[in-house]
């Protein structure tokens, strides 16, 4: 009788033992490959989240859409059943966060430097704060980069655009700014694009290089401009429930981790995407082409009244501001 007490006293505490030390385990899920900016900084900051809290976090990285695609994995992190995401930042607007769909405004930034003023500034930091009640922690900006246009033809003149069916994602900005060009936008999950250029479902897309060329669209387009007229990043984002209900150690812990990660994002993400463009270069399958001057001044000179035609959407204030700190 006593030996049994003992054993069962002994397989209890082992049990309470094992549970006192399981892991807090964060589902980070994402769309992308591991190999973009977005995944290799998500493995990072899986990486250092377990080396700073000495394993007490285990952050589990579901790339490829593997978990969910766009639309259901921003609702699965309010439902909480996963906790961390980096969509990118054309995908709030339908949560009902507008704003964000300013990153979306063609020829908003001409570079990293002027992108930087607004994600890691004032601006930046008050757009996060509106996802809070909608039970989103906003924690961070990670970079991808600047978008080409492709698709089966050569797209030098606005009038290339005309009548093509282009892939966008889920942005009121992204479908104005196709239609300037005279093209037909279509929201679609971004795993299903390449299957959708490939069956002629859409015509093309645009995209930063990195994500044309890990999810090979390249193969499947023949055509490639250097347009570079948008931008395309990310927010990494929480459940804030469950963020708040962290220990503040660990949560101080996280964001260490984050902030490494997000360095390692923005440092990294230019070159990336020029390895990447280099890649599809060498491939052959692509004609990559460089507009003109005057090429560019035709494209900027159609999509620039975009701006004027979403204000009211996204809202004359954010515009101006994001105008005043850009320079
Ligand atoms: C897209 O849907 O084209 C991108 O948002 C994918 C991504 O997360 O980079």
């Amino acid at each position: 009788m006593k030996k049994r007490s003992f054993l069962l006293a002994v397989a209890l505490s082992a049990s309470f033992g094992a549970y006192a030390q399981a892991p807090i385990v964060i589902k980070f899920s994402h769309v992308v490959a591991t190999d973009t900016p977005k995944g290799k900084a998500a493995d990072f900051f899986a990486k250092r989240a377990a080396e700073l809290t000495k394993g007490r976090v285990k952050v589990e990285v579901y790339p490829n859409s593997q978990l969910y695609k766009d639309k259901e994995e921003m609702e699965a992190l309010q439902l909480g059943s996963v906790q961390m995401l980096a969509p990118s930042l054309s995908k709030f607007a339908p949560l009902g966060v507008r704003e964000f769909e300013v990153f979306d405004l063609p020829y908003l930034f001409d570079n990293y430097d002027e992108l930087h003023k607004v994600t890691q500034g004032p601006v930046g930091k008050s757009l996060l704060d509106k996802l809070q009640p909608k039970g989103i922690t906003g924690l961070a900006y990670w970079d991808n980069g600047f978008k080409s246009f492709s698709a089966n033809r050569p797209l030098h003149a606005p009038a290339d655009f005309k009548g093509l069916k282009m892939r966008i994602q889920s942005s009121k900005v992204l479908d104005a700014q196709m239609r300037a060009l005279g093209a037909i936008p279509q929201v679609m999950a971004f795993s299903e694009v390449y299957q959708a250029l490939q069956t002629g479902v859409v015509d093309g897309t645009e995209n930063p290089h990195s994500n044309l060329y890990t999810q090979k669209m390249y193969e499947v387009q023949k055509d490639m401009t250097l347009s570079n007229h948008g931008y395309l990043g990310y927010a990494v984002v929480v459940n804030k429930k469950f963020w708040d209900g962290l220990p503040a150690d660990i949560r101080t812990e996280l964001n260490q981790a984050m902030t490494e990660a997000t360095k390692v994002a923005n440092d990294d993400a230019k070159q990336d995407n020029d390895n990447a463009l280099a890649k599809v270069k060498a491939s052959g399958k692509t004609n990559v082409y460089t507009p003109t001057d005057a090429e560019k001044t035709a494209l900027k000179k159609a999509l620039i009244p975009v701006h004027k035609q979403m204000a009211s959407r996204i809202g004359e204030d954010t515009i101006k501001a994001i105008y005043k700190e850009t320079g």
